[in-house]
């Protein structure tokens, strides 16, 4: 199990939950409660379920798609380690997850 905080925009923590390696993080922040709409149903074709990971969870996710970094470009508040959380899968360790 992997202990997932999700934060507020502003940085202070909002909720902590335990998913399963290899989750998908949209599904993990949704059923958290996380204001995440994913509205493209995980067809990489919006940018509603844009998230900011920490740089150790970044790293461990992997490099973000040509087609995930276009979309990244458009989101709201983009930083150096967005992410789509809907390609995402959950990595082992911790993770740290804030909204935008
Ligand atoms: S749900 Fe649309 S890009 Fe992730």
């Amino acid at each position: 199990m992997t202990l997932i905080r999700f934060h507020r925009p502003d940085g202070s923590l909002d909720r902590e939950v335990e998913a399963d390696e290899g989750a998908n993080l949209l599904d993990v922040a949704q059923e958290a409660g996380q204001p995440l709409e994913g509205t493209c149903g995980k067809q990489m074709s919006c940018s509603t379920c844009h998230v900011v990971l920490d740089p150790d969870s970044f790293a461990r996710s992997g490099a973000p798609s040509e087609d995930e970094d276009y979309l990244l470009d458009l989101a709201f508040d983009a930083q150096p380690t967005s992410r789509l959380a809907c390609q995402v899968a959950v990595s082992g360790g911790e993770m740290m997850v804030r909204m935008p």
